[in-house]
């Protein structure tokens, strides 16, 4: 079967997040991968949450076994380090992909090209700490426990290394941003963590305050303005998940946000990307 469409200038982008499918059951991933086996699209983009650290290469293995010749953009979000250290598990990603060749983990400082106007870039992100109510907040994160770089750390200490998080996805985009917005009309951000909170609802509201420090990468989101208004006839569409509730905002002329809705025990397609 003949699942790529080989149109000259444009390519139908497949985009999937927040799959969970370490949550999933058997014949629902099996269904899952059967359907994305089957679906015409030239290229699959995951924007992170794939599953959890012990999990994570044979379910990528399967996603890239049922994508065979199309290739897999991704990068991992928070989940997706559960129950490991984040070294180690991106140790095992980069390895993985010299295994198994569609598989292209993002944030290494490619430039895609997906169509002569359009390329695509991305970096995991992390939620920074720093949106709404900041290290004020009365909310845990889970993450503070279930990862083991925080393990360790008392509340202040996570805060600060989520900081460092936030800037490490600033930092990169620093480095790749210009370049894209230099050579292509229309930059893709791909990346796990909103950086901007008008993107964020939760449970489909307005996410609270108390919640966005965990929700939000303001650094990326600072950063991504104001490389863009070095660019002002460029354009930048983010595609982000984590939050699970569906939402696009037109954050100004050029710049949009597109995040990704998601129900953890239903791995699902996000919508076929026509870029051109
Ligand atoms: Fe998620
Ligand atoms: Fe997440």
């Amino acid at each position: 079967m003949n699942r790529t469409k080989n149109t000259q200038n444009t390519t139908d982008l497949l985009w999937l997040s927040d799959l969970h499918l370490e949550r999933a059951s058997d014949e629902t991933r099996k269904r899952f991968l059967e359907r994305l086996r089957s679906t015409c699209c030239d290229a699959i983009l995951i924007t992170g949450d794939i599953s959890t650290s012990e999990h994570l290469t044979h379910h990528l293995g399967e996603i890239s076994d049922a994508c065979d010749d199309r290739k897999v953009y991704y990068l991992l979000g928070n989940h997706d380090y559960f129950h490991g250290s984040i070294r180690e598990v991106e140790r095992t990603v980069i390895a993985l992909s010299q295994d198994h060749r569609n598989l292209v983990p993002l944030g290494q400082g490619e430039i895609i090209e997906l169509s002569p106007d359009t390329a695509l870039v991305g970096h995991r992100g992390w939620f920074d700490g720093l949106a709404g109510a900041g290290e004020e907040t009365w909310i845990e994160s889970p993450d503070h426990q279930k990862i083991d770089d925080f393990k360790h750390l008392d509340r202040r200490e996570f805060f600060e290394r989520l900081r460092q998080l936030g800037e490490d996805s600033a930092t990169y985009l620093r480095q790749v941003l210009p370049a894209a917005l230099s050579r292509y009309r229309h930059v893709m951000i791909a990346t796990h963590v909103p950086p901007f909170y008008q993107g964020v609802k939760y449970d489909g509201r307005d996410c609270r305050w108390e919640r966005q420090p965990f929700f939000t990468n303001s650094a990326a989101g600072n950063t991504i303005v104001g490389i863009l208004k070095r660019f002002p006839h460029r354009r930048i569409t983010v595609h982000a998940g984590h939050s699970h509730s569906a939402a696009n905002v037109r954050m100004s002329r050029n710049l949009s946000i597109q995040v990704a809705g998601a129900q953890p025990v239903k791995p699902a397609f996000n919508g076929l990307l026509q870029i051109n």
